[in-house]
Parts: structure tokens; C-alpha cells; sequence
């Protein structure tokens, strides 16, 4: 193996830290014999997993089947999922264990024990029979963050119909497209939810979305938002007529290990969104088994809350499946983190004693910009975990994070994976890892990973593209409807290995370093610099809360680099003073040409910086797509700007 020079590896970080001798007397795990058991052989390490974490009709018969691309794992196996999440914790006298602590956003709250949920989805089952819902039919749901949309998707799994979840914050048209696609057969919604203290009209947004969607025979509305909505009779009924008629035992019949668990539509940087398709026995196994060890979960003391959607993986995997296969107690949050004021996450925390915090990067370094009196109002002594998910997770934001929200005690896990993995695939095990901030450090035992540079190569040390070396059993099966985009997106790129798109780096010690997409990869003068790199060189600076760079075409040294900063609230900072950190802190290579300073940046409305509009942006062109985007105001700010300032050299 050898160097490569794929990506420059710029940024160094020394800082380290073991778990404490405390974390270590609790833990599942704090040797390495997962990863030696792993390591000896992969198929036989998740057949365990298999065996212990999920409860099967039938056993399978083959671990896995593996015809590049194409994967199957448990085959000839059988089981339910929602028997897995729900009946089993109930026969084993767990009935009256809590499953959610719900909190809507105006402050109203629900208990939700395993029996409850578990009667609700026995329900529901029926009432989707009752609308002629068959094994192997599409749903699509489209709700707020309230319990009824983990009991419409845990009914669906119960009689075999595969969701298709669609976020809430989309808009009438990605929700029809998406159902199109799927030729889904029903729609599960709300008159609306709770947002920043207004209810927004989902049910509204639907019925734009209907006109247009043939293949939808039924739909179903809960009423949570008390808004007024019009239905449609014959097609459309409410959620609490057809709960109160329906059968309350539906018994989990049991499924394939194959069978199409659910689609979840992630949109490419070009063309429609692709349906992800994830199956049943080895998805199951794969997100009981990282929720278990990655969370060093403790089902009967932790109070884990991931802040996610359940419209994005996240939530799929770690605040539906993965935790509640594993019996754990969760609370489940409606609205924004800022209503009615910026502490509302810490008043939460502290309220329900949370244990394990899994957040995103964006959320982060947004709690950063409010300023550390937030989380200092509230006492969050309870918190033992925290985690991370969905961009790189800059030093600096990792060691806000650990100080401010961990009082420098609770280990975080950067856990990189994405919709197409189905589960974690690079993270650290929290009592058995030695932490650096910023990098997600190992696979997890079972998992195969590898840095190759532009041939393909393996590479020890420094920068290139991350690839997953064998299959694993939450992989997706594949893209909707198109086998062949499947295998030209993930598997084309470099022979026999996964891609799908990130840069990574190795450090000395063999740490994994996630350095975003290699969209973004800029390359100034020759260089192949990463966006994350530069970004993280200047969140380090201490009047910065929030960075995005992008490489805009450049005369002299083909892109220069151009970065859009948000200041930490009543913080200062002049634009040279930020150029010259960067170049103290990985070089003069790097120092940004230009610097913008704006109060926002222009996000997806799942948290990821759009840096392909901020490349549009820089480069003075009339925008793109912009549909994905969560507050478009922001970048007609940041055009306006543009077209003002003359860059600086
Ligand atoms: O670029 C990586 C980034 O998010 C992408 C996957 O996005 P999505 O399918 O929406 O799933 C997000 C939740 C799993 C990846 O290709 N990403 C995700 N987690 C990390 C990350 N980048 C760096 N570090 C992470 N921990």
C-alpha cells in the first residue's frame, strides 16, 4: 500500500481521547474482540449478531449470497420486524416499559409503553387490510415527527407493504414524484404539524400532491395539527375512525429475509431521486447491532434520543428500527430547537434525563452560534454518549460538543453511513476507542473499509476515496425500478468495491478522516484539497461558528477557493485575519481568496451545506435546482453580496 495523492492530506489533529476508566466498567465493550472475531471472518461475525439480536421463524440457510453487485443475507431465513421491535419485549413482561417519551412542539407530551404501541400497530395492520393494503404494495407516509408515524411504518412492516417515508418539510411536488415512483397504493398523513409555533398544512400539500398521483386508492389523515382540511370521501379517512373500528389482533406474519422492507428516496446530484431499497432479516440485524454497541446501549437505564426525521435513515434506522428492536426508551421531539427558545433541545434533555445524545453536525455548530449560556441553563448530568451523524464533524465543533454538551466526560461517536448503508459503517466503539475529534476513526467490526486512490490502489496513509471492500447485510438491495443505475453509482467506479462519493484520508495511526464529497474536492494549482479540511481550519478560529468553502474557476490557479463564514453570535473577525489563520493552520496553499461573511448558509433541509449553489454563487451563475433548499432567501442574499465585492488577492 502505498501514499497517494488523490486528495492532499492538509489538516493535522493530535488531540486524543480514551474512554475514562468509568466509562470502561459499563461498557459492552471495551477490548477489541469484536473487531479480532470480525476480522477472522465477517459472514460468521454477522450471523451472531443475527442469531442474538433478531428472534427468526425460520432459520436461513445460506449467511449470505453475494453476485456483485446483487446481495442477499439470511437466505431462506424468516422473521417480522415488527414482532422484533414490538411483541417480543411485551411477551418477555416488558409491556409497560416506555418505547416514547413524546413532546410536541406547543409543550403537549404522551407516554408511549411498548404494549401501547404495540396494540396501536396491531390496529393499524388491520385498518390498512381493511384498505385492501396487500403484501408486497407500496405506502407512502408523509407526517410530523409525532408516535403515529413509527406506528404507520411498523404496520406496514407488519403485513409486508413497504413504506416509502417522505420528509414532512417537502414539498407537494417531491412528494408526488415520489410517489410515482413507487406506485404507492396508499398515503398515510396529518392535517399538519407543529412547526416554530404555527401548524403547517401537510394535509393541504398532499392534496396538490394527489392531483397527480393515480396509483393512491386511499389515504389516511392523523389529526394532530386540528387545522382545518378538506376530505375527499371515498379516498380519504381519518386515522382515529379507522383505529377505533379496526380488529385489535393482527398477529406478525412472518417474512423473507429478502422481503422489501421500505424505499427511501435520496436525491443524486443529478437526475431524480433514487428509491433506496432496504430488505428485511440482514437490515434488522445490521441497526440492532450498531445501535446496541455503537450507543454501548443499556436498554434499561439509557433514555436515548436521536434528534433526527423519521423521513431521513436516521430516524429509519435509529429511532424506529434500530432501538426499538433493541427495547430501548426514547424520546421523540416535534419541533425546532429554538421554540420557544434556543435551550428547548437542553430543557428537553434535562426533563427526560437523557443519556445518549445523537445530533447532527449542522445542529451542533447552530448550538454553537447561540452561545454556550444555553446549554449552561440546564442541568445535562444525565448524558453519558453523545453522537454524530451526517457531515464531517469539524475539531472544533467536536470539542464544543464534548465541553459544552458533555461536560467533558460522555465520549462522542462520529458515525459515518449513509441512506444507500442502511446502518453505521465507520464509527467508534465508545468504550473501547480512543477518540480524535473530527475523525470517525474505525469500520465497526463486521464492516470492510478501504482508502484507494484514483487507480484503485489501497492507500496506508493520506487522502483519497473511502470504499466498502465486501458486502454488508444493511446494504441497500439496489435502486428502484433500475438495476443498472444501481451498479453505474456505487459500483463502477473502482472494480468490485462500493463508492459511493466520499473522500477520506488515513492518518499515522490508521484513522479514518471523512473529507465530504469529492464533488467538492477543489483543486487549486494543482493541488486536490478538500472542502472539509479548509472548513474545519476555520471553525477553528474562534469567531467562527459555521463554514463553507467551494473552489470557484480561477484564471491563474484554476479554482481558488472562496469561503462563505458565519460568525459565532456578538463575536468579530476581519477577512484577512481569517485567510492568514488558514494559512497558520494547514498552509498557504489553502488561504481562501475571498471571504463572505453571511448569517446563514444555504442548507438542504436535512442539514447539508449546498456548496454546488455556493459554487453557482461564486462563480456568477444563475442558479440550478434550488428546490432541495431550506431557506432560499439565503442565497439571493449571498448573490446580491457577489455581485457588490470585488474579490481580494
Ligand atoms: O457525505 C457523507 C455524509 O452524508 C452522506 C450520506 O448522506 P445521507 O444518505 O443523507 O445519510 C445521512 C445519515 C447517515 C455521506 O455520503 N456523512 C454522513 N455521516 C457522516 C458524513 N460525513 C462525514 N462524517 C460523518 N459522520
Amino acid at each position: 500500500m502505498a501514499e497517494s495523492d488523490a486528495i492532499d492530506d492538509l489538516l493535522i489533529e493530535q488531540r486524543k481521547f480514551p474512554p475514562s476508566e468509568s466509562f470502561k466498567k459499563r461498557t459492552l465493550v471495551a477490548g477489541t474482540h469484536l473487531y479480532d472475531e470480525a476480522s477472522e471472518d465477517y459472514e460468521s461475525f454477522w450471523a451472531r449478531q443475527a442469531s442474538e439480536l433478531v428472534t427468526w421463524n425460520t432459520p436461513w440457510h445460506t449467511v449470505c449470497e453475494w453476485d456483485l453487485p446483487f446481495s442477499k443475507w439470511f437466505v431462506g431465513g424468516t422473521l417480522n420486524v415488527s414482532y422484533n421491535c414490538l411483541d417480543r419485549h411485551v411477551l418477555a413482561g416488558k409491556g409497560d416499559k416506555v418505547a416514547f417519551h413524546f413532546e410536541g412542539e406547543p409543550g403537549d407530551t404522551r407516554t408511549v409503553t411498548y404494549s401501547q404501541l404495540l396494540d396501536e400497530v396491531q390496529k393499524f395492520s388491520n385498518a390498512l387490510k381493511s384498505l385492501g393494503v396487500t403484501k408486497g404494495d407500496r405506502v407512502n407516509i408523509y407526517m410530523p415527527m409525532i408516535p403515529e408515524a413509527a406506528v404507520a411504518m411498523l404496520a406496514c412492516a407488519r403485513i409486508g407493504a413497504a413504506h416509502s417515508v417522505v420528509f414532512g418539510g417537502f414539498s407537494s411536488q417531491a412528494l408526488a414524484d415520489r410517489i410515482n415512483d413507487a406506485e404507492a397504493k396508499v398515503l398515510i398523513t396529518a392535517d399538519g404539524g407543529w412547526r416554530r409555533g404555527e401548524v403547517f398544512p401537510l394535509k393541504q400539500y398532499a392534496d396538490e400532491a394527489l392531483q397527480s398521483t393515480p396509483s393512491i386508492e386511499h389515504v389516511v389523515v392523523v389529526k394532530r395539527g386540528g387545522n382545518d382540511v378538506s376530505m375527499t370521501a371515498g379516498r380519504d379517512n381519518w386515522y382515529h375512525d379507522l383505529i377505533a373500528k379496526a380488529d385489535p389482533v393482527c398477529p406478525a406474519e412472518p417474512m423473507d429475509a429478502e422481503q422489501l422492507l421500505f424505499l427511501l428516496y435520496t436525491s443524486g446530484t443529478t437526475g431524480k431521486p433514487k428509491g433506496i431499497m432496504h430488505t428485511t432479516g440482514g437490515y434488522l440485524t445490521h441497526v440492532a447491532y450498531t445501535h446496541k454497541y455503537v450507543f454501548d446501549l443499556h436498554p434499561d437505564e439509557d433514555v436515548y434520543w436521536c434528534t433526527a426525521d423519521v423521513g431521513w435513515v436516521t430516524g429509519h434506522s435509529y429511532i424506529v428500527y434500530g432501538p426499538l428492536a433493541n427495547g430501548a426508551t426514547q424520546v421523540m421531539y416535534e419541533g425546532v430547537p429554538n421554540f420557544p427558545a434556543n435551550d428547548r433541545i437542553w430543557s428537553i434533555v434535562e426533563k427526560y434525563k437523557v443519556t445518549i445524545f445523537y445530533t447532527a453536525p449542522t445542529a451542533i455548530r447552530t448550538y454553537m452560534k447561540w452561545g454556550v449560556e444555553e446549554p449552561a441553563k440546564h442541568d445535562l448530568s444525565s448524558l453519558r454518549l453523545l453522537g454524530s451523524v451526517g457531515e464531517p464533524i469539524n475539531p472544533e465543533a467536536w470539542m464544543w460538543y464534548h465541553e459544552h454538551i458533555g461536560g467533558s466526560r460522555c465520549p462522542i461517536v462520529d458515525t459515518w453511513w449513509q441512506t444507500e448503508t442502511g446502518g453505521i459503517m465507520i464509527s467508534p466503539l465508545p468504550g473501547a476507542t480512543t477518540l480524535k475529534p473530527g475523525s470517525a476513526t474505525f469500520p465497526v467490526p463486521g464492516v470492510g473499509a478501504e482508502v484507494v486512490d484514483d487507480s484503485g490502489k489501497a492507500v496506508s496513509r493520506g487522502g483519497g476515496y473511502l470504499t466498502l471492500t465486501h458486502p454488508w447485510p444493511g446494504m441497500l438491495r439496489g435502486i428502484w425500478g433500475d438495476p443498472q443505475r444501481y451498479k453505474d453509482t456505487y459500483w463502477s467506479r473502482f472494480e468490485g468495491r462500493y463508492f459511493a462519493g466520499d473522500g477520506a484520508k488515513l492518518d499515522d495511526d490508521g484513522y479514518l478522516w471523512l473529507l465530504g464529497r469529492v464533488d467538492d474536492v477543489m483543486n487549486v494549482s494543482g493541488h486536490r484539497i478538500s472542502t472539509t479540511e479548509v472548513e474545519s481550519a476555520l471553525v477553528s478560529h474562534p469567531a467562527v461558528a459555521e463554514a463553507a468553502v467551494v473552489g470557484a474557476n480561477d484564471a491563474t490557479t484554476g479554482q481558488a477557493i472562496i469561503a462563505y463564514v458565519t460568525l459565532v453570535g456578538g463575536a468579530s473577525a476581519d477577512e484577512q485575519d481569517l485567510r492568514n489563520h488558514v494559512a497558520k493552520e494547514i498552509g498557504a496553499i489553502a488561504k481562501p481568496k475571498t471571504v463572505y461573511f453571511t448569517p446563514d448558509l444555504p442548507k438542504t433541509r436535512s442539514g447539508k451545506i449546498m456548496r454546488r449553489l455556493l459554487r453557482d454563487v461564486a462563480e456568477g451563475r444563475n442558479l440550478g435546482d434550488t428546490t432541495t433548499l431550506a431557506d432560499a432567501s439565503v442565497v439571493s442574499e449571498l448573490q446580491k453580496r457577489a455581485a457588490e465585492a470585488p474579490s481580494e488577492d
